[in-house]
């Protein structure tokens, strides 16, 4: 059975009536582009084969009901509430941000619904599990309340304004606005300043693979919130109102006059802005070889000077960058755990991976998830 038809049967089996709306939103990679997004900066993303589906209806009055596959109980909310919840509910935050967003945004909202979640896209990998919620769940809720249709561009902003506002992840555009434009063999390109959206193909005979760390710093949210701290304060020391406005130069002359740490965060978030640009330019020209250690260079960054790396991650890329085929290896996402993503040619095979892997468990006593990727379409409603 499709994942659309076995979770509307479970809908079904759970709720005693089907789903009105079933919406789908990929995963994501981050490129390059590492915390550039809410620094006014330029990111590339793509839409992966993994997904998160939605399937909704009207349910109860006066009752949000939510039930996903990982958390077998139907857990009921007052509709309307609007209190942010911790612990093992905490998912629920997410299509909860969503409806309140929709207000926000002067958006039809269902009065009632119940709401049902399948997802094989891994959590807590950097692949933006939560965005994908998100998405799916705009999708559905605007056609169980009678009007699905919203831009591209505006549900990339809704997702983004739920996560902000009420997940309170101070995140930029990158996670919704790749899941969101998504499209097949391409990459997604944002300007965030805009932010402004386009793609741009992916070269024909590359591979995207990840590895999984399957490790996650326990302060995560709080790092990530830190860092973005960090880089506003260097963003207002410096008098503009984002970091990449500034050139690797400008920064040269100036950074004496930041503090240690903001100015490390600055270094990276400028010259990865810059790295970006030289990515669009080769692959615009179809020189892989360059895009690989542009990619490898971006982790270096991130490793040395925005400090959001792990041994773990570390290992990875220095064991991927040794193996024939693999043109660059770099930590995807927020960091501090996660994934590293592979960009590879087809001399990078199955049996590669599991040498990475095996030495990964070597070290570490554990083997990493290895996922190799298909770039895929962005978020859709299936039924109409
Ligand atoms: C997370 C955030 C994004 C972006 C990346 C780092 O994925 O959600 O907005 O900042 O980290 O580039």
């Amino acid at each position: 059975m499709s994942p659309p038809a076995a979770l509307a049967a479970r809908f079904q089996e759970i709720y005693g009536h089907p789903p009105t709306a079933i919406a789908r939103a990929p995963g994501r990679v981050e490129f390059i582009g590492n915390h550039t997004d809410y620094n006014g900066g330029a990111v590339l993303g793509a839409g992966i084969d993994r997904h998160v589906w939605v399937a909704v209806s009207r349910g109860q009055p006066g009752q949000f009901r939510f039930c996903s596959d990982q958390h077998q109980e139907v857990l009921s909310l007052p509709a309307g509430s609007k209190n942010r919840l911790e612990g093992s509910s905490s998912w629920l935050n997410y299509p909860l941000g969503v409806w309140l967003s929709l207000g926000h945004f002067g958006l039809a909202q269902p009065a009632d619904f119940d709401l049902m979640v399948h997802s094989d896209l891994p959590v807590g990998a950097g692949m933006s599990s939560s965005a994908a919620l998100e998405l799916a769940t705009a999708l559905a809720f605007l056609k169980l309340a009678g009007a699905p249709s919203i831009s591209t561009q505006q549900l990339a902003e809704l997702g983004r304004h739920a996560e902000n506002n009420f997940v309170g992840v101070p995140c930029g555009v990158l996670d919704q606005g790749t899941i969101a434009f998504a499209r097949q063999n391409h990459l997604v390109q944002i300007d965030c300043s805009g932010p402004t959206f386009s793609t741009t193909p992916m070269p024909a005979g590359l591979r995207l693979w990840v590895f999984n760390s399957l490790t996650k710093h326990a302060l995560i949210d709080g790092m990530y919130s830190a860092r973005h701290a960090e880089c506003q304060e260097a963003a207002k020391t410096l008098g503009v109102k984002f970091l990449a406005t500034l050139t690797p130069a400008d920064l040269a002359t100036r950074s004496s006059q930041l503090a240690a740490a903001p100015a490390r965060r600055a270094k990276h978030v400028i010259e990865e802005h810059a790295r970006v640009h030289e990515v669009v330019a080769a692959l615009a020209v179809g020189n892989i070889t360059k895009v690989g250690s542009l990619l490898t260079a971006s982790h270096r960054s991130s490793q040395h000077w925005f400090e959001n790396s792990t041994p773990e991650l570390d290992f990875l890329v220095d064991q991927l960058t040794l193996v024939p085929g693999v043109l660059g290896a770099r930590l995807t996402g927020g960091g501090f755990g996660g994934a590293v993503l592979a960009l590879a040619n087809a001399d990078f095979t199955d049996a590669s991976a599991q040498i990475v892997a095996h030495a990964y468990a070597m070290k570490f006593g554990r083997s990493p998830q290895v996922i190799p990727l298909q770039i895929a379409d962005g978020a859709q409603l299936l039924t109409s």
